[in-house]
């Protein structure tokens, strides 16, 4: 049976829905978010030959017009954006077509901008297909894609009408990138408010189940974070307090991915790295009481096969994409770190200090 949460946003309220079976539910499940019986179906050219098929099948009832998108972070930009609105607009859509998302966090990202665009907004569905899209980024709304400056530099707040994640379709994606959507894991076990809660330390006891990919650890755990996230979601849309816990790891993280190329440095590895190097910074600053935590953040991403180590990149490279970060006010970025496990704090950091988050890794600052 299919798990479902609700993303509680009112009358813009939304399903998850944790389909462990497949696609089966898929159609009622779109019935339920749409009255119309014509969508349009936006995937990726990895994606769309391994899912597409699938997809539409699930979708009896419905007619799916399908466009294809170039797939992978360096092809996140204003380029396949217009493609995306192009063919869109081209096959004739109005106001209340849904489109349909089917691929990871790149796709579905770029998608939601296009849906937020195209016409002023029309209905949005993610369908994701990799773990980092299930357990964080199809949820919440936030929809965008880069540019040469930075990370998700552009981009607008927009609500799907429905998340539809077929947990069956990881089975395709390769072991690194199911592995860098543990970085995510990572990212939401830690920040866990939830009282009583243990997610970090049921991570680190299923940590070797969800390295191998085992299902029912995978589905257990993306469960977990799609509540934590919807429940943040709900009470903080967008973002003027606690859904900014959401970017743990993020400033240091965007500034290693871009400093790197993007498609070098994958999301959720580079998020993985983030959180402990900000971790660390945060007990040296004395605003993290547990000493322990930056060395326990480095043993779990260890444990789950994703990278500990910063890779070999210039340091000034990346402080400079690190100021770029579009939580900056110009003088100051606003970055969530550690208090603890379950808890933490906003601290305004001066732009001109952001080469400390960096620590001793990537040589001298
Ligand atoms: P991705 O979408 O690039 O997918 C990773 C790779 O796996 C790609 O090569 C893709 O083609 C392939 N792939 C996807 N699904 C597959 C499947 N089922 N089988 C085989 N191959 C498959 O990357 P990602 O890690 O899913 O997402 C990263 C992006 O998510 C970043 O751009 C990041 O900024 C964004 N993100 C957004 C939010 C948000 O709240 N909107 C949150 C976190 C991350
Ligand atoms: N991934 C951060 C957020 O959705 O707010």
């Amino acid at each position: 049976m299919p798990v479902t949460v609700t993303v509680a946003l009112g009358d813009r309220s939304y399903p998850v829905v944790l389909d462990t079976s497949g696609l089966t539910g898929l159609a009622a499940a779109l019935s339920a978010a749409t009255p119309r019986r014509r969508v349009v179906l936006v995937t990726e050219d990895v994606v769309g030959p391994l899912w597409a098929d699938a997809v539409v099948a699930a979708l009896s009832g419905f007619v799916v017009d399908r466009v294809v998108l170039p797939s992978g972070e360096a092809n996140k930009g204003v380029e396949t954006w217009y493609r995306c609105v192009d063919a869109i607009l081209r096959l004739g859509v109005d106001r209340k077509t849904p489109i349909l998302a089917l691929g990871g966090g790149v796709l579905g990202d770029l998608v939601g901008f296009a849906a937020a665009t195209v016409l002023r907004g029309v209905p949005f569905v993610q369908l994701p297909t990799t773990l980092l899209a299930m357990v964080d980024s199809s949820v919440g709304g936030k929809t965008g894609m880069n540019h040469d400056v930075g990370k998700n530099l552009i981009g607008a707040f927009y609500q799907p009408v429905l998340v539809y994640a077929a947990l069956p379709t990881l089975d395709t994606l390769p072991v690194a990138e199911r592995r860098a959507g543990l970085g995510e894991v990572v990212k939401t076990a830690l920040l866990d408010p939830t009282p009583g809660a243990d997610l970090l330390g049921d991570v680190e006891r299923s940590a070797d189940a969800l390295r191998e990919g085992d299902p029912n650890a995978t589905a257990r755990i993306v469960g977990a974070c799609v509540a934590i996230k919807a429940a943040i979601v709900a009470a903080d849309e967008r973002e003027a307090g606690q859904r900014a816990w959401l970017n743990a790891g993020h400033t240091v993280g965007h500034g290693l991915e871009t400093a790197a190329g993007y498609g070098v440095l994958r999301h959720g590895d580079a998020v993985g790295l983030g959180l402990v190097l900000e971790t660390e910074w945060a007990v040296r600053a004395g605003l993290c009481a547990d000493a322990a935590l930056p060395e326990r953040l480095r043993g779990l991403l260890l444990r789950l096969g994703l990278p500990s180590e910063v890779p070999s990149l210039d340091r000034r490279v990346v402080v400079d994409a690190m100021r770029a970060d579009k939580k900056t006010d110009g003088a100051s970025i606003k970055i969530p770190v550690p208090a603890r496990v379950g808890q933490m704090t906003l601290v305004d950091v001066p732009v001109a200090h952001l080469d400390a988050l960096l620590g001793a890794s990537l040589g001298s600052g």
